[in-house]
């Protein structure tokens, strides 16, 4: 018997082991954690329940027969954070350089599939070279298998990714379809083609961390929606993030919590310039607003003229999107319709009502824009507010020009309750802008026409550049004193919070990709 159990030990200790000793220590010269030091530091202490230890891959190729690493690659089990339940998985670099093989795929479909029946987020830490080159399409077929439980997983539980080494070719998709993928700053990058073809086929001398590094990924193309400093950071990103986010599509938000002598915010009153042209840090706003030192920004560094990420009101997590005026005056353009409509996308999934903090000059005009498809990004936005069921608040800060009023959480795209500042503008565009083509020929013939155009701006905006004409008609529900704007929220949310829609019966509407 004892001999049994030495070689169950035996068997454990190797596969503890990953790859060995001399790679282990590599590893952690790279300034990289191990598969299971990042597992241990993820989880709360004594948590981890692992599966598939002695799992071994099946090929014998190329004499890989005689290289056997009990887990083959990859540390997969569950175990909770903060309590709460989460599945994970984390490839091992020490094998193969965490590279996917057959084996390793269907370890990681098989928490996945346990996640989505039980209903518990995702977590996959990827550090991998790739697809297993000795295996061929049987790790290609791995992949798939993957990519196709990330799409049936997606809406139903939160899927995380972090990026904590290498992740090219095939391997970029996953964390793709995943709901975000957070990135370890210089020892992580993704990309579809490295460096090496991109010379072949393009003749572009361009470096991995240039091409796919962490900050290419959370500034220029979106793909990832936080960097941190190094594994520690990311993996208590992480854990942070979590914390926001329900367990899967069916739990219900946590309830607010009201404290009926302790929501005015003077602070509020004075962060809004009196001169409109004047830029303020919505930031300040949205601090403001929401409990104290609770946001948790999504895509900082992306698309920085509109701000997205969750913060708690009254205890409960809220998903908040807000134009940001110090970047591009808060415009609506490409980038930052995509951005605010994916995470549209994600709040409304998982039952976490959603605010929206309006300053927008309007959409950025310009050749760009229109031939980098302005129209049918902007249109995603506007689908995915139009579709969303979760509690839906706006407060109208400032300036709601245009059709970007209509598309930002207005109240005809459906929107339950529409707040406004009493400096707020909801016009069709600015005053000096709309002045100088409706009295375009009075202002010409004018004696003085510089005093002309002031005149007629002046009068523009008496009539238009204020809340009361919406207000008057019932698109805004009403114009709050910035200072009452958090304990009205509090109100607001907590009696929205039995809102129920029944949506049209359809297979999935065809949002504009
Ligand atoms: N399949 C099988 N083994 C792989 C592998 C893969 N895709 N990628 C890496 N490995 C192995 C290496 O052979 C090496 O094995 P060893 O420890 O026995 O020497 C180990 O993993 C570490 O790789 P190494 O190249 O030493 O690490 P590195 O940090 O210098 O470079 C990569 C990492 C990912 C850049 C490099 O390994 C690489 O280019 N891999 C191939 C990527 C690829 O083309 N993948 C297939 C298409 S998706």
């Amino acid at each position: 018997m004892d001999s049994r159990i030495k070689k169950l030990n035996e068997r454990i200790a190797l596969a503890h082991l990953g790859g060995g000793q001399e790679r282990i220590d590599k590893q952690h010269s790279k300034k990289k954690l191990t598969a299971r030091e990042r597992i241990d530091y993820l989880l709360d202490e004594g948590s981890f329940e692992e599966i598939g230890v002695l799992v071994t891959h099946r090929t014998t190729d190329f004499g890989m027969d005689k290289e056997i690493y009990f887990g083959d690659g990859v540390v997969t089990g569950y175990g909770t954070v903060n309590g709460r339940l989460i599945y994970v998985y984390a490839q091992d670099f020490t094998v193969f350089g965490g590279a996917l093989s057959e084996t390793h795929a269907e370890k990681i479909c098989k928490i996945m599939d346990m996640a989505v029946k039980v209903g518990a987020p995702i977590v996959g830490l990827n550090d991998s070279g790739g697809a297993r080159i000795q295996e061929g399409v049987k790790s290609l077929g791995g992949y798939a298998d993957i990519f196709y439980r990330n799409v049936r997983a997606s809406g139903v539980v939160p899927q995380i990714s972090a990026i904590m080494g290498p992740c090219a070719g095939g391997a970029v998709y996953s964390p793709a379809i995943t709901d975000f993928t957070l990135m370890v700053e210089n020892t992580s990058y993704m990309f579809v083609t490295g460096p090496n073809v991109v010379k072949t086929v393009t003749n572009e001398e361009v470096s991995s961390e240039e091409l796919g590094g962490a900050y290419t990924h959370a500034s220029k193309s979106g793909v990832a929606h936080k960097i941190s400093a190094n594994d520690i950071q990311c993996l208590e990103d992480i854990k942070k993030l979590l914390s926001y986010i329900p367990q899967n599509n069916r739990e219900t938000p946590e309830k607010l919590v009201f404290k009926p002598n302790d929501e005015i915010r003077e602070v509020l009153s004075d962060i809004v310039p009196e001169n409109p042209n004047k830029p303020y840090d919505m930031h300040e706003v949205i601090a403001g607003i929401i409990d104290e030192d609770s946001f948790y920004e999504i895509h900082k560094d992306y698309a920085e003229n509109i701000i997205v990420g969750f913060g708690r009101l009254g205890g409960r997590s809220i998903g908040i999107i807000a134009n940001q005026p110090m970047f591009l005056a808060g415009v609506l353009d490409v980038k930052s319709s995509k951005k605010a409509a994916r995470f549209t996308r994600f709040c409304d999934c998982f039952n976490i009502p959603l605010l929206v903090l309006v300053d927008v000059p309007g959409f950025l005009p310009g050749t760009d824009q229109e031939w980098n498809g302005i129209i049918v990004h902007g249109a995603k936005l506007l689908y995915a507010l139009s579709e969303a069921t979760v509690p839906r608040v706006t407060v109208i800060t400032r300036k709601a020009y245009g059709g970007a009023y209509d598309v930002m959480n207005s109240k005809h795209i459906g929107a339950d309750f529409n707040y406004a500042w009493p400096g707020a503008e909801i016009a069709v565009m600015g005053a000096k802008g709309a002045s100088e083509i409706i009295f375009r020929r009075e202002i010409a013939a004018a004696e003085n026409p510089t005093e002309k155009l002031a005149e007629k701006e002046a009068e523009y905006a008496e009539k238009f550049a204020n809340p009361y004409r919406a207000a008057r008609r019932g698109f805004i529900d009403e114009v709050i004193l910035p200072k009452n704007t958090r304990r009205k929220l509090i109100k607001t949310f907590s009696m929205l919070e039995g809102k129920q829609v029944e949506s049209p019966n359809r297979k999935h509407g065809n949002i504009p990709l």
